[in-house]
């Protein structure tokens, strides 16, 4: 279907002649003479972008933009201004509009914007119809449309409301947890506890007082007596992460706590009745380690009944747009810019990489990128740096997100943070228009702190005054 293009300018012979161009390049426009008719058909129709002149009798052109993102939140909307009126342009872009155009304009060029505002458009749209199907707008969900992940999605919908016990592999930063938190939100267990253990990372000798808890006295240390994290799961869900890692030694009693449901504590003369849902993850060839005895086959078999394998991002690289979309709208306000994207050519480097880290990887070099970067899209050249310097992005580290498995070191932290900082605050003078007083605010400090950062790291604040 051809998009709708909702065209308002007073000038009726520009006007037709814009709607008439628009036809001969496959769009569906309508042309209204006023903001105020304009406002009334957005609110009315299903428009997907607007064109809006800005000096309009009645009602002006930056009026009607913001009432237009009022009614229709997910309209996007192309500023055209007469003369030179940059400042309203900029107000218009600062109101949520998509771009702006001086006239005369190239009509070429003016295509090139409404395909990738309506690209971006149809991305957004994408996510928040992926985000209420998930979650219904709450909670983790899984981004991707490549077939495979579709797949993914569909088990999650049918294991979630079943008790059974999931497991869940794929390498290293595919989503294995992010599927496992879905499962749990979607299953009957959703307000109880989930609790998530990295067998990998506790030592064997105390990995199982700390799975199955124990009694008092049974080895020296254990002066009282403690409930283990099943047991603390209770009624809720367990994650057993890096299940590849379990110990041979502990892996009868798991057994029995997924066919029975029952555990014994260390130093227990009795079984305890569990209640509990089992999710099992891990990015090694589980089958293989049976085949060499380093895990029992009876809990291969018992963990692989359902299976969900999460397929690496280097065999679903269609999912790249909608990843960097979702990865943007939550890394934009930790930067302080409003990311809109990445250029064509970035993208296409995305592309062409093979992302041995997987979405994890993808999600810090967007990081990186975005605080290296000084616009709202970020270019090739800002994509091939953050390539090339593969650091972990101290934000990521030290964020909700961060994963539990030690950070690898690469780099000083100082010079790291140094280099963070004075990042962070060229965005935010960039965003300012550098307005000082406007970037101390989004950076959360006090002008004077904001003068005296600046003043330390010789930026040239005039380098980014409007
Ligand atoms: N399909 C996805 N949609 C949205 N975010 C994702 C997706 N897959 C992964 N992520 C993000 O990528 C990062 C890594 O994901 P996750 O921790 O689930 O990977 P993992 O497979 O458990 O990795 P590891 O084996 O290292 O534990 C997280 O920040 C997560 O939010
Ligand atoms: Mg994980």
């Amino acid at each position: 279907m051809p998009a709708r293009i909702l065209v308002i300018d007073d000038d009726a012979a520009f006007r037709e002649m814009l709607c008439e161009a628009l036809v001969s390049r496959g769009f569906d426009p309508v042309g209204v003479g006023s903001a105020e008719e304009g406002v009334a058909r957005a609110k009315a129709g299903d428009f997907d972008l607007v064109l809006t002149d800005v000096m309009l009798p009645g009602m002006d052109g930056i009026e009607g933009l913001s009432k237009i993102k009022e009614a229709a939140p997910g309209c996007e909307v192309i500023v055209m201004t007469g003369y030179a009126a940059r400042e309203k342009a900029l107000e218009a872009v600062k109101l949520g509009a998509y771009d702006f155009f001086a006239k005369p304009f190239s009509l070429a060029e003016m295509e090139v914007v409404i395909r990738r505002a309506l690209e971006r458009q149809e991305l957004l749209g994408e996510l928040r119809r992926l985000k209420s199907a998930m979650t219904s707008g709450k909670g983790p969900i899984i981004v991707g449309q490549s077939q495979v992940m579709r797949t993914v999605v569909d088990m999650v919908r049918r294991v979630a409301p079943l008790d059974s016990t999931v497991l869940i592999t794929g390498e290293s930063g595919s989503g294995k947890e992010v599927v496992a938190d879905a499962i749990q939100a979607l299953s009957k267990r959703a307000e109880m506890p989930f609790v998530k253990v990295n067998c990998a990372a506790i030592p064997e000798n105390l990995l199982e007082s700390e799975l199955f808890g124990h009694e008092k006295g049974a080895f020296t240390g254990a002066v009282a007596q403690k409930k283990g994290k099943f047991e603390l799961a209770s009624k809720g869900t367990i994650m057993l992460d890096e299940i590849g890692d379990m110990p041979l030694f502990l892996q009868p009693k798991l057994l029995r706590a997924v066919e029975q449901k029952q555990i014994e504590r260390v130093g227990g003369s009795k079984p305890i009745d569990i209640d509990i849902r089992i999710i099992a993850a891990t990015n090694q060839d589980l089958k293989t380690l049976a085949a060499e005895k380093k895990f029992r086959a009876d809990l291969y078999y018992r963990l692989s009944v359902a299976a969900i394998p999460l397929p690496p991002l280097r065999d679903r690289k269609e999912d790249l747009p909608l990843l960097v979309g979702h990865f943007l709208e939550r890394i934009g306000p930790r930067v302080g810019i409003n990311l809109r994207g990445v250029s064509r050519e970035g993208m296409q480097l995305l592309f062409d990489y093979d992302w041995p880290g997987n979405v994890r990887q993808l999600a810090n070099l967007l990081e990186r990128a975005a605080i290296m970067s000084s616009g709202e899209v970020l270019t090739a050249a800002e994509i091939a740096r953050a390539l090339d310097n593969p650091a972990r992005p101290v934000v990521a580290a030290c964020g909700p997100d961060a994963p539990d498995a030690p950070v690898e070191v690469a780099g000083n932290l100082r010079d790291t943070l140094q280099d963070m900082e004075r990042n962070m605050i060229v965005a935010a003078l960039h965003k300012a228009g550098g307005v000082q007083k406007d970037a101390a605010r989004t950076l959360g400090v006090s002008p004077k702190n904001l003068w005296n950062k600046i003043q330390k790291h010789r930026i040239d604040a005039a380098d980014y005054t409007d």
